[in-house]
């Protein structure tokens, strides 16, 4: 468990040594549903990242499946997925605002509780705040492909960081991928067949159909629209 006081005492320390980073910060205006949404709704469901590792028991007042969404964008399928499922908790990862504002309006109109939000880097949150084996999912929709070749680096899922996500998840927890960038996919394949410790839970050892509770996202369905492939991929935690 983390005990640096703030991030900025952890970069001096070096302790975050993947300054490499997936995003990149766009400081977009909040609508002002948004930041209605914000102000009501970030006590309720909010939660600042901190140094150490947060007892889900006590936030959600239970003891259910958590699943964790890192980079929902604006939230619509996250909401959609945590009203389908009440008896999982679902916490959501996103550094852009307008995204995090936007997924709270959808979570008040839509009366979903089973849901908790950070506005953060999800790689120092998953480092920071998430206990090792605490997870029953986590899911990467549609992360920032990074389409030229010097950008590749920064493209979230690399081998390190699935052994990130290995330890965060309960043995049998699922690793859950999604892409419509084909480049990606193969990529996303290729580093998840060499990553210790999961299983493919494809027939083919490649792709599976798109699950029937991942909705279409908003990328997704822009994607149709311009004729992509989208291509999921499932990895069960055996080790
Ligand atoms: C291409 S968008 C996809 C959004 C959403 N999943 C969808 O399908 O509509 C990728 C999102 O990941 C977020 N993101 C990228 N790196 C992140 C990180 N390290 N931590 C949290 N969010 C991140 C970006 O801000 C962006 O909103």
């Amino acid at each position: 468990m983390s005990k640096h006081a703030s991030i900025e005492d952890a970069e001096a320390s070096g302790k975050y040594i993947r300054r490499i980073r997936s995003f990149v910060k766009r400081e977009g205006r909040l609508t002002k549903g948004q930041a209605g949404a914000l102000e009501r709704q970030w006590p309720k469901l909010g939660l600042e990242h901190q140094a150490e590792a947060i007892d889900l028991k006590a936030v959600f007042g239970r003891s259910a499946p958590v699943v964790l969404e890192i980079g929902f964008g604006m939230g619509k399928s996250l909401v959609e997925m945590a009203k389908a499922a009440p008896d999982q908790d679902f916490i959501g990862i996103e550094v852009h605002r307008p995204g995090v504002g936007a997924c709270l309006l959808e979570a008040e109109e839509q009366q979903v509780e089973n849901l908790r939000v950070y506005e953060h880097d999800a790689v120092e949150v998953l480092a920071d705040c998430i206990a090792d084996e605490s997870l029953s999912t986590i899911q990467i929709f549609f992360p920032d492909p990074w389409h030229k070749k010097r950008h590749h680096k920064r493209r979230i899922i690399q081998p390190e960081f699935v052994q990130q996500l290995r330890k965060k998840l309960k043995p049998g927890g699922i690793l859950h991928l999604a892409t419509d960038w084909e480049n990606y996919a193969e990529y996303m394949l290729e580093v998840m067949q060499a990553a210790e410790g999961f299983r493919n839970l494809a027939t083919d050892n490649a792709y599976v159909p798109r699950p029937d509770h991942r909705p279409l996202t908003k990328f997704e369905a822009r994607g149709q629209r311009l004729g992509h492939g989208v291509w999921d991929l499932q990895f069960e935690r055996i080790a």
